[in-house]
């Protein structure tokens, strides 16, 4: 029986690239994996109070469907964590609990892209959004970022490639998986382009309190009129990546997304309900002690600063110096190799380090590039560099 031809535009180049690392692990072969953004791989600790709630929540037989669009006092919660840091104008009715940001993607394209609808992406950018625009029939364009200038969104890109058939503008701030942090004014010319064109923006800000030397600016707190769907969730920044945990909120002050928002409710009862015990959980993360969160960026910023020292001193790579989240995207620039995704494969099989090709998040910036996580302590970072770099000098450029 033939799968469906929708499903053969599926891919995901973060976790596909298990595919080979399982083979070498079915060998016994130990693998350094420097591929998912998941910091509980690695030495960060889920706060104890959340999985006090957690437990709390099972124990008391909070077992049922909660309302499609999460528990009232999360969504309120949520709603107060937003106004805390950006200009959101929403009421409770517009937040919705996810099962992870990646859901909300999920929602957000199917209650509003039609077939042939554009959508424009930073280029590279979170694989989802490329692969689930087109399982969807819509058609992902991708804008350029300027890698010499630490990978910040070409708005001229943006304005060029927009036509009759561009629905919205994605923001991924900071980016997956550039690490770049986007300035003010950029953030704020976004959204005036929006205004311009009647577009609306989504805006991924599941890295927003993931920063190190720069500030994170929200859209929202620039949108008089604007209509924008804000993202975020639990998984990053309260390390809880398994517990499926994300929302959207949508700004949009004069109702111009009233029949999406109400499709994108449509959907989330469609699917039920997000997870119950988590839902509590997370509502205790908002309202508990958050010191875990300096811990975490602290380590954050060590680590992003000696991946950056260290991937610069190995010839045949360089990189831009990431600004927030957890990724490093370094260029390939030994000669050696013509093509990322080798690239990969053979680190891989020389030195078992195992990162992502970077034409996985673009279809042509991230060419010649590859995405690493920095979120191992610095001594396991320096020992799969170092392999790294041994294996570079042997290899002819
Ligand atoms: C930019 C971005 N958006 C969304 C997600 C999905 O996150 P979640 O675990 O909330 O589904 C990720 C995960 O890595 C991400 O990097």
């Amino acid at each position: 029986m033939k799968p469906s031809s929708r499903s053969n535009t599926i891919e995901y180049a973060i976790r596909d690239v298990m595919v080979p690392a399982s083979k070498l692990e079915k060998k016994g072969i130990v693998l350094t994996k420097l591929n998912i953004g998941d910091p509980n791989k690695f030495d960060f600790k889920t706060p104890q109070h959340m999985l006090d709630a957690v437990c709390d929540s099972t124990e008391r037989f909070d077992m049922g469907y909660t309302p499609s669009e999460g528990f009232p006092e999360f969504r309120q919660a949520i709603l107060d964590y937003e106004k805390s840091k950006n200009d959101i104008q929403a009421t409770m009715d517009d937040v919705l609990v996810t099962n992870g940001v990646s859901e909300a993607i999920n929602m957000i394209f199917a209650a509003s892209l039609d077939e042939g609808d554009k959508l424009l992406l930073p280029d590279p950018s979170y694989s989802t959004y490329n692969s689930l625009a087109k399982f969807y029939s819509a058609s992902p364009v991708e804008y350029t970022t300027i890698e010499e200038e630490d990978w910040v969104c070409d708005v001229d890109s943006i304005r060029k490639n927009i036509d009759e058939k561009t629905k919205c503008l994605v923001l991924i701030n900071p980016n997956n998986p550039t690490g770049s942090l986007i300035p003010k004014n950029v953030v704020q010319e976004m959204v005036d382009i929006c205004g311009e064109h009647d577009l609306f923006l989504i805006s991924d800000e599941i890295y927003d309190r993931l920063t190190f030397d720069g500030k994170f600016y929200s859209p929202v707190t620039y949108s008089k009129d604007v209509p924008i769907v804000l993202m975020n969730g639990f998984s990053k920044l309260y390390l809880v990546p398994g517990w499926r945990v994300g929302y959207m909120c949508f700004h949009d002050p004069e109702g111009k997304m009233s029949g999406i928002e109400e499709s994108v409710k449509k959907m989330a009862r469609l699917r039920l309900s997000p997870n119950a015990p988590c839902q509590k959980a997370c509502y205790a993360a908002l309202k508990g002690p958050q010191d875990h969160i300096k811990d975490l960026i602290g380590k954050l910023h060590e680590r992003r600063d000696f991946a950056y020292r260290r991937i610069n001193e190995i010839d045949g790579l360089e990189t831009r110096r990431p600004e927030g989240a957890f990724y490093i995207f370094p260029k390939i620039t030994h000669k050696g190799w013509t093509n990322d995704k080798k690239f990969v494969l053979d680190v891989l099989e020389n030195c078992h380090v195992l990162f992502v090709h970077g034409s996985g998040f673009s279809s042509d910036k991230g060419k010649m590039h590859f995405r690493s996580v920095f979120l191992p302590p610095v001594e396991t970072m320096e020992d799969a560099f170092s392999r790294v770099e041994s294996y570079l000098r042997s290899v002819k450029g």
